[in-house]
C-alpha cells in the first residue's frame, strides 16, 4: 500500500475509531457519580493511539467487512486499555505524572478518584460491550433475521466477552501488572523467561484481545483464531520491547509521557537485559513474523499490515 494513501486511511480509521470510543463514554451530568465520570472521561478523552480499538476493527474487517457489533467492543478494550494506564501511574505503581501529553489522573483528581476512575471503566467496559447483545437484537428484529442466526451472533458475543474478560485479568494483563510489580522488588537480574512473562502478559494480552475478538465476532474459526492470538503475541511484545526502548531514547514532547520513568524506578526492561541493539533486532524479527502469520488469513490485509509494520520504529 503505497505509504500516503496508508497515512490518510490510518487518520480516517482513527478517527472513526475515537468517535465510537466517544460515543460509549458515561454522561457526567450525573449528581452523586460526577466527579468520578468525569475523571474516567478525562483520561479517556485526554488522547492515545486508539490502536487497540483500531487492531479490533481492522481484523473484524478482513473477515466480515463493516458492522456495527464491534462497537461496543472497540469501545470496551479502549476503557480497560486506559483504566491499566490510569491505575499503573498511581504513586503506589510507576508513579508518573505525565499521560498522554496530560497531568495524569492521580495528579489531576487525587489517588482516590484516580483508584475509583480506573474501577468505574474496567466496570463500565463490560457494561459497554454488553450492548452488542442489544445490538443484535434490534438489527434481527428489523430485518427479520432466523433464530438459529440470532443464536449464533449472540454466542459469538459471549465467547468474544469470554476472551476479553480472559485477557485483561490475573490470567492476561493484571497478572502481568503483578509480576512487574514483583520483579521490580528483585536485585537479581530477571531470567529471559520472567521478562517475556511479564511483557506477554502486562501488554500483550490486551492486544491479543484485540485481534481475537475481532476474528471471534466476524466468525472466524478455531485455527484462524489460534492464529490471531500468536499475532497479537508477536505484535504485543514488539510493541513493549518499542515502549521500553522509547523509555531511554524517546523524548518527552512527542511520547507524552515522562521518559526515564523505568530507570527511575529502577526496572529491569527489555533493554536492560538485552541492550537497545538487540531490542531492535528483536522487535523486528518478532513483527516479521507476525505478518508472516497474518499472509495465512483470508480476506485483505494490506492495511493491517502497514498498520503493525508502522509500529517498528514508533516514535510515541
Ligand atoms: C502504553 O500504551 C502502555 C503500554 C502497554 C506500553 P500505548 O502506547 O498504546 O498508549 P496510548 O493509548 O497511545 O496512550
Ligand atoms: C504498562 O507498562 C503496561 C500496562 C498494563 C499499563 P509500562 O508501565 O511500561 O507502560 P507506560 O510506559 O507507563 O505507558
Ligand atoms: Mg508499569
Ligand atoms: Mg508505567
Ligand atoms: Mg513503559
Amino acid at each position: 500500500m503505497d505509504n500516503t494513501i496508508f497515512v490518510r486511511e490510518l487518520k480516517n480509521q482513527t478517527e472513526r475509531a475515537e468517535n465510537i470510543v466517544m460515543k460509549y463514554l458515561p454522561d457526567p451530568e450525573e449528581k452523586h457519580q460526577h466527579s468520578v465520570i468525569e475523571a474516567m472521561n478525562y483520561s479517556v478523552t485526554v488522547g492515545g493511539k486508539r490502536l487497540r480499538p483500531l487492531l479490533m476493527q481492522e481484523t473484524y474487517r478482513m473477515f466480515r467487512g463493516q458492522d456495527e457489533i464491534v462497537e461496543p467492543f472497540m469501545a470496551a478494550i479502549e476503557m480497560i486499555h486506559t483504566y491499566s494506564l490510569i491505575h499503573d501511574d498511581l504513586p503506589c505503581m510507576d508513579n508518573d505524572t505525565l499521560r498522554r501529553g496530560q497531568e495524569t489522573t492521580w495528579k489531576k483528581y487525587g489517588e482516590a478518584m484516580a483508584v475509583l476512575a480506573g474501577d468505574g471503566l474496567l466496570n463500565y467496559a463490560y457494561e459497554t460491550a454488553l450492548k452488542s447483545f442489544d445490538l443484535i437484537e434490534k438489527e434481527g428484529l428489523a430485518f427479520g433475521v432466523s433464530s438459529e442466526t440470532m443464536a449464533s451472533r449472540f454466542q459469538s458475543c459471549a465467547k468474544a466477552l469470554s476472551v476479553l474478560a480472559d485477557k485483561a485479568g490475573i490470567w492476561g494483563m493484571v497478572g502481568g501488572q503483578c509480576a512487574d510489580v514483583e520483579a521490580e522488588k528483585k536485585n537479581l537480574s530477571l531470567s529471559e523467561e520472567e521478562l517475556l512473562f511479564i511483557h506477554e502478559h502486562k501488554t500483550a494480552a490486551l492486544i491479543q484481545a484485540c485481534f481475537m475478538i475481532g476474528g471471534v465476532l466476524a466468525g472466524a474459526g478455531k485455527r484462524q483464531i489460534e492464529r490471531l492470538e500468536k499475532i497479537g503475541y508477536n505484535v504485543g511484545v514488539a510493541f513493549q520491547i518499542r515502549d521500553d526502548m522509547l523509555d531511554v531514547i524517546g523524548n518527552t514532547e512527542e511520547l507524552g509521557k515522562n521518559v526515564g520513568s523505568d530507570a527511575k524506578d529502577g526496572k529491569q526492561t527489555y533493554v536492560t537485559l538485552h541492550g537497545l541493539e538487540q531490542s531492535e533486532e528483536d522487535e523486528k524479527r518478532l513483527t516479521e513474523e507476525a505478518l508472516e502469520l497474518l499472509d495465512g488469513l483470508p480476506g485483505k490485509h494490506e492495511f493491517m499490515e502497514e498498520l503493525i509494520l508502522s509500529l517498528l520504529g514508533r516514535r510515541n
